[in-house]
């Protein structure tokens, strides 16, 4: 069904909120110029992609949800130069334009025309969208809509790697690995020996704690509500584990407990104003709180300013792990492959993608920590 104009491709849409996401046939054109196509060999369901279906994010519909996915480059468009067909790639959302002012300054990780172009209107960087139903246009979700059998992205959201790797594995590595194990290697730059602890251990927060046992830290506490997490934490590095499920509990000072004096560094992976209270309530002197989680719009979190200015503390965020995708992702890559990162015990399930709203349903009820859609 292929032409030069475009492809027919199944695909998971979100057309309303209170319908819900659904498996459907859509027609995706041929890659425009600095456009590649790739053929999804996996999709993971990650925060984001729930946050969308459930209305708690708003992005112009209908969309073709997923923003983790792998795959192998199946078409070119004009000038491509650094793609050719039959390369193993990884998606990322973070497309960079190249030229604004945050790419420009070795920051490729905000730059300012994915925010402005493609988060916010759903299209490509020509303005416009290769995906379309019946004639009417859909969008695309993060510049990726990885939950289909074929995309089309810009050239630069489309990372080549090695193609000894399990794609249905490395496909994590796009979103919540990276922003993890980025946040404490790129962002905090973790020295080997720091006290560590992340607080909230979902697919963002055991990515902190495998960065932190890659960064060689000295003690790594793990933090979570859901015991069964803890376990998993403690297979990927974690040192300690602290409960924070009991009734009224102060994760700051059950933190010191676990580390008198207090931590070198905490990564609040969750983005509560309790968690990011905590973080700060539970640090060393000159120690430094990293943002990781997202919080919703609108939220305040207090802390002792006194706590900086007198004793050196240090407030910081991180958005994507200050990864520059092109450098840090085949790095991953090759961190899975030397058998150093663990990606395995990240993954609950692998189903295929017309399973994908059962694969929504699971993250959402806490069943999952990542389901892996194969095509
Ligand atoms: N204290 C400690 N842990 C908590 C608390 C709490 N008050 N509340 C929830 N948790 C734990 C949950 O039990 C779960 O293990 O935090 C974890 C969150 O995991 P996920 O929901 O899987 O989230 P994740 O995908 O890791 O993303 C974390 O980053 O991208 C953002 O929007 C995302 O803000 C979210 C954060
Ligand atoms: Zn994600
Ligand atoms: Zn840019």
């Amino acid at each position: 069904s292929q032409s030069a104009t475009g492809t027919a491709v199944r695909g998971v849409v979100l057309d309303e909120v209170a319908s819900g996401p659904s498996f459907t046939e859509l027609h995706l054109a041929a890659p425009g110029p600095n456009e590649v196509e790739v053929t999804i060999a996996a999709a993971g369901v990650c925060g984001s992609d729930l946050h969308v279906a459930l209305g708690e994010w708003n992005v112009p519909r209908p969309v073709v949800l997923g923003h983790e996915g792998a795959g192998v480059v199946t078409r070119v468009g004009e000038n491509v130069t650094s793609l050719e067909e039959g390369d193993h790639v990884i998606l990322t959302w973070m497309p960079q334009c190249g030229s604004c002012r945050q790419c420009n300054n070795s920051r490729p990780w905000q730059c300012e025309q994915v925010v402005e172009v493609i988060e916010t209107k759903g299209v490509l960087y020509d303005g416009t969208t290769r995906w379309s139903r019946n004639g009417s246009a859909v969008h695309h979700f993060a510049g990726v809509s990885s939950f289909a059998e074929k995309v089309v992205v810009p050239e630069s959201g489309a990372i080549r790697i090695r193609r000894d790797a399990p794609l249905d594995a490395v496909v994590l590595i796009g979103c919540g690995v990276a922003t993890g194990v980025g946040a404490v290697r790129n962002t905090a730059a973790v020295p080997a020996g720091a006290s560590v602890a992340v607080i909230g251990c979902g697919g963002v927060g055991l990515s902190c704690v495998q960065g932190a046992r890659l960064a060689g830290a000295g003690r790594i506490v793990a933090v979570d509500v859901n015991p069964d997490k803890l376990e998993v934490a403690k297979r990927l590095g974690a040192t300690d584990t602290v409960d924070a499920g009991a009734e009224g509990a102060d994760v700051a000072e059950l933190l010191r407990d676990v580390v008198p004096g207090g931590l070198d560094y905490v990564f609040d992976a969750i983005g509560r104003t309790s968690t990011t209270e905590a973080s700060v309530a539970a640090l060393a002197i000159g120690g430094t709180a990293v943002v990781v989680g997202l919080p919703p719009e609108g939220t305040t979190a207090r802390f002792d300013p006194l706590a900086l200015s007198e004793s050196s503390r240090r407030i910081i965020g991180s958005h994507y792990g200050s990864i520059d995708p092109r450098r840090d992702i085949p790095a991953l890559v090759d961190l899975y492959t030397e058998g150093e990162l663990d990606l395995e015990t990240l993954i609950s399930a692998r189903r295929p993608l017309s399973e994908a709203v059962e694969a929504l349903e699971d993250l959402k009820a806490g069943r999952a920590l990542r389901t892996v859609l194969v095509n």
